[in-house]
């Protein structure tokens, strides 16, 4: 197998981890889904977990959630070891976990909701990331209205509502269509870089972890492991247009591919 040489294998200079991943080992039953796992996420800036599916990616993310015990090791968010779920990250599932029985609204304010907030607080909160995620208008309409993206939607504008510094995105896009997943794509990055919060992406798209992220960490699987850290750098901050033309953009997609082909059966 051909390995990839990082790009550039530091985290930049001046970022700090938001969350540390160290140590982490995962057996289920006769399983092993992540064997002495590390991995630092920096503070405003947005991770990819890319690998193949059943290299543990969603593991690693429950894990973090707090909603999964590790066999071994340990996550730290900002310096504080996580013992279970907590109002610091949110989980933005795979299959959307939305309210059927309400509306748009109801479900981006539904996080702040169960935390207390007052009515007119939490609808203004939730009317500004409703904004954000691009469904003003949809206010109204209850989930069963709306296409796969829009739930998708509406589930980061409930994470981002509660103001957690950690997002947990678990495959957002792969329900959606090819252009409603790049739409979304662009969306991200703007978020990225408005909210300045730590989002950890898991995708199994090459070419959607080289377009939004700042870091792409490249996972084998049997048991899973991280093989490479990437970092894109000369299209980050650059019109979204361009970067899919862009040389170091498919430069990093082509040596990404050379790495996982071996692992496609
Ligand atoms: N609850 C579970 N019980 C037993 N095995 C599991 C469970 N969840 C996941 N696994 C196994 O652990 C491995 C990693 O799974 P997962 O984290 O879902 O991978 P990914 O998200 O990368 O597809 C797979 O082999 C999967 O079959
Ligand atoms: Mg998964």
């Amino acid at each position: 197998m051909s390995q990839i040489k990082p790009v550039v294998p530091e985290p930049a200079a001046g970022t700090s981890s938001a969350v540390s991943v160290r140590g982490v080992s995962k057996t289920y039953q006769d399983v092993e889904a992540l064997r002495n796992m590390s991995l630092e996420f920096p503070r405003g800036e947005l991770t990819s977990l890319l690998g193949p599916s059943g290299c543990g990616k969603t593991t690693l993310l429950k894990i973090i959630a707090g909603l999964l015990e590790p066999s071994a090791g340990e996550v730290e968010v900002d310096g504080r070891k996580v013992t279970g779920p907590g109002p610091d990250r949110a989980f933005v599932f795979q299959d959307f976990a939305l309210l059927p029985w309400a509306n748009v609204l109801r479900n981006v304010a539904f996080g702040l909701e169960l935390r207390g907030v007052a009515r007119s607080e939490r609808e203004s909160i939730a009317e500004r990331y409703i904004s954000q995620v691009g469904l003003s208008g949809f206010e109204k309409k209850y989930p069963h209205q709306l296409s796969g993206g829009m739930r998708q939607r509406v589930g980061l504008a409930r994470a981002l509502s509660v103001d957690a510094q950690v997002l947990l995105l678990d495959e957002p896009f792969s329900a959606v269509d090819e252009q409603t997943r790049r739409k979304f794509q662009e969306d991200l990055l703007a978020l990225v870089r408005h909210e300045r919060k730590t989002f950890i992406f898991v995708t199994h798209s090459i070419e959607e972890a080289v377009y939004v992220s700042d870091q792409v960490a490249i996972l084998l699987p049997r048991p899973s492991r991280v093989s490479e850290i990437i970092r894109p750098s000369s299209f980050r901050g650059k019109n979204v247009d361009n970067i899919r033309r862009d040389p170091e953009y498919l430069d990093i997609v082509d040596r990404i591919w050379a790495s996982l082909r071996s692992y496609v059966e």
